[in-house]
């Protein structure tokens, strides 16, 4: 190392997993904790950690270009969020009375609200609309300390509409600090013009706006909303596997609201991730333990949708020894939050998670479900320098005062962000 860019020191406490794999069962609860810590950075990667002294001393006939002092702050790795309908056009406020008064989430869809609500807005919104949108979507999930985020499509449902939202994504991506990661979802919803005809609006998907997506290199994951009443196991396994034969890797939706098996589906496919899993059965578990699919739970659609059912996320761990991430799943339907500090604390309210094995699932876990645990999620030499400070004296902090964004500041890329 010949020169360093940045040196982040004065780190009250510096907390992060260890290495580049998901962590499983009790894996999750190791927590690497370093009090009085700096980290050195280098042409954006983490070039030293450790104790401050160490640091400087190893630095001492080193060129350092800036030094930033945390003033005893706590730093954990960027967070990442690995889950979100990012760009969309419009919001679905008008539907809350309903949702309040207790009409099911399918059946707000199934009367061609929901989903396909937000299809109309999106359809009807330029792509600068959307990108400005999602924009600022972006600025507050990094402002929540986040550093690399996924994005789906889903609210087109035509080729040229479910292009326009994936090139937003790719957009943002190559403009904002942010890493935006795309995913290709076309299968969200029937839209109306297929109403009744979900076969071939499937092969749609797989003729038409798959190949395109591809060729377009818009996408690194292939994702399906498998449910009751939207697509069948069947149709979600045609879809991903077409996307697999695109090159897409896959990614579900599933067993959300009714068990209907997509958590097997996970694991008979190789999936990357299983999502939401509330109603997800013993032998759907197992499954991604078997093929190690990460399950990315997503508390605060439960608790928007006011639903008293929860992922099982401490079987999950205890049992089945599952490499658990979280997620905001950010939409503007079940769950309009970029929050993913709200998250941390709805983990620890309804699904008991402990601070450790939650940041665990916000980091290396969250990395993991988007294939990129090698390059982010733990403050190891070598990766790359995402860090979040936060004004909080300790991890454990985070779920328990609730409410209010305690980030201090963002470093992405070695290069600070947010402040
Ligand atoms: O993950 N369940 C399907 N998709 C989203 C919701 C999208 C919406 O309601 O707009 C989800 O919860
Ligand atoms: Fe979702």
């Amino acid at each position: 190392m010949k020169c360093v860019d940045l040196l982040v020191t004065g780190i009250g406490r510096l907390v992060t997993p260890p290495g580049n794999v998901p962590r499983c069962g009790q894996e999750m609860k190791e927590i690497r904790e370093i009090t009085d810590a700096a980290v050195a950075i280098s042409q954006g990667r983490i070039a030293l950690v450790g104790p401050k002294q160490e640091v400087h001393d190893l630095l001492a006939s080193i060129e350092i270009t800036e030094t930033i002092d945390v003033c005893g702050r706590m730093v954990t790795p960027g967070l990442v969020d690995p889950h979100t309908h990012l760009v969309h056009g419009g919001s679905r406020e008008h539907e809350l009375a309903l949702k309040r008064s207790g009409v099911p989430y399918l059946d707000i869809l199934a009367q061609g609200g929901g989903i396909l609500s937000s299809m109309t807005s999106t359809r009807a919104a330029t792509e600068q609309e959307l990108y400005d949108k999602a924009r600022r979507s972006l600025n507050e999930m990094l402002m929540n300390g986040v550093t690399t985020v996924e994005a789906k499509s889903g609210y087109g449902l035509t080729l040229e509409d479910e292009l326009k939202q994936l090139r937003v994504a790719k957009r943002l991506n190559d403009t904002h600090p942010l890493d935006v990661v795309s995913t290709f979802m076309g299968a969200h919803a029937v839209p109306p013009e297929y109403k009744g005809h979900t076969e071939a609006f499937v092969d749609l998907i797989i003729n038409e706006i798959l190949p395109k997506v591809a060729e377009e290199g818009l996408a690194e994951f292939c994702d399906v909303f498998c449910e009751h009443g939207v697509f069948s196991v069947e149709q979600s396994r045609r879809i991903l596997l077409a996307g697999k034969r695109h090159g897409l890797v896959p990614k579900i939706h599933a067993d959300e609201i009714e068990p209907l098996g997509g958590a097997g589906l996970a694991g008979e496919l190789g999936a990357i991730s299983a999502e939401h899993l509330l109603a997800a059965t013993d032998e759907g578990l197992a499954a991604l333990a078997k093929h190690g699919v990460v399950p990315v739970l997503l508390p605060g659609t439960s608790f928007n949708l006011g639903l008293a059912k929860h992922a099982r996320a401490r079987d999950m761990i205890d049992k089945y020894e599952l490499p658990v991430a979280l997620s905001t799943d950010y939409n503007p339907g079940s769950c309009p939050t970029e929050s993913i500090q709200l998250i941390m604390m709805l983990a620890s309210l309804n699904l008991k998670m402990t601070p450790e094995e939650i940041l665990t699932a916000c980091t290396i876990n969250a990395a993991a479900a988007l294939g990129r645990g090698h390059d982010i999620g733990t403050i190891e030499v070598g990766k790359r320098a995402d860090l979040t400070i936060f004004d909080s004296p300790n991890l454990a902090y985070l779920p328990y005062h609730f409410g209010v964004n305690h980030t201090f500041g963002v470093i992405k890329n070695g290069s600070v962000i947010a402040w």
